[in-house]
């Protein structure tokens, strides 16, 4: 799927968080959005998810307007997203934790079924654990299924919240600083993951603050500054690019 964001401006009160920012992403594009604190990269992510509507501009999904679309249905149309402040259940499992990610698609039958223990509804039940226990595998906390998230490190905490993400196959995936508080070996892992999503046709926007992680993963990269794109190209135009090196990468 194509995401393309167009003239998008977000005003808090006086505050020009995004200032006509547009913006697309292919299937199977890793977009970099890089900027100093406060360039607006998150409202960016907020607007595209439906947690925040903007105050002018267009969201589009394979061309199709989803400005208004709730934010629950975009993710159903495959929009997925991680936090900047990681967000996740802390009483739960970590199985648990991303178990509900792929509730909403129910178990089929309702709680009629539910009641008389359809056997559908036991075999899908069946289905999506086992789907849970290979993303597990596949981000490398297998063995950290039954620990409660909250009692988790910063780095085992954004790969649940990864693995949350990606369980239920997204078709454009937002990575709020996924990099910040991973040991090298999480890193690794991460940037694992980032390749397959990209190689399965993903669209990935990744915000990071770690430019070797973000040179090293995007195919493009795009500097917002006050709210505006400053430059966009591929990682060594914009490492070369002057008014980057001025504003950000000093
Ligand atoms: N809910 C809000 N209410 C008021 N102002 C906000 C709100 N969210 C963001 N802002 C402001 O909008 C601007 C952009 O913030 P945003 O969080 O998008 O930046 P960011 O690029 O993600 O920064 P960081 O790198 O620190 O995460 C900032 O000036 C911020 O204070
Ligand atoms: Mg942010």
């Amino acid at each position: 799927m194509t995401l393309a964001v167009d003239g998008v401006t977000k005003r808090y009160g006086g505050i020009i968080a995004l200032e006509d920012v547009s913006l697309t992403v292919g299937a199977g594009e890793v977009v970099g959005l890089i900027g100093p604190n406060g360039a607006g990269k998150t409202t960016l992510f907020d607007i595209v998810s439906g947690v925040q509507a903007p105050s002018a501009g267009t969201v589009r999904l394979d061309g199709r307007a989803i400005t208004t679309t709730s934010p629950e249905r975009r993710a159903r149309a495959g929009i997925r997203r991680t936090f900047q402040r990681v967000q996740l259940y802390g009483h739960l499992s970590v199985e648990d934790n991303i178990l509900t990610a792929t509730e909403w698609r129910g178990g089929g039958g309702g709680l009629l079924a539910d009641l008389v223990g359809a056997p559908t509804r036991a075999r899908r039940e069946r289905e999506r654990r086992a789907r849970v226990a290979s993303v597990m595998e596949a981000v490398g906390i297998a063995d950290l299924a039954p620990l409660p998230a909250g009692s988790l490190p910063i780095g085992q905490a954004r790969l649940v919240e990864l693995a949350r993400a990606v369980v239920d196959e997204p078709r454009v995936l937002l990575l709020d600083e996924p990099a910040s508080g991973l040991a090298d070996h999480e890193a690794e892992r991460f940037a694992a993951q980032v390749a397959r999503l990209r190689a399965s046709d993903v669209a990935v926007v990744l915000v990071e603050h770690d430019v070797g992680f973000v040179m090293g993963q995007c195919d493009r990269v795009v500097v917002l500054d006050l709210g505006r794109v400053l430059a966009e190209g591929s990682p060594t135009e914009i490492q070369q690019h002057p008014a980057v090196r001025a504003a950000y990468l000093g």
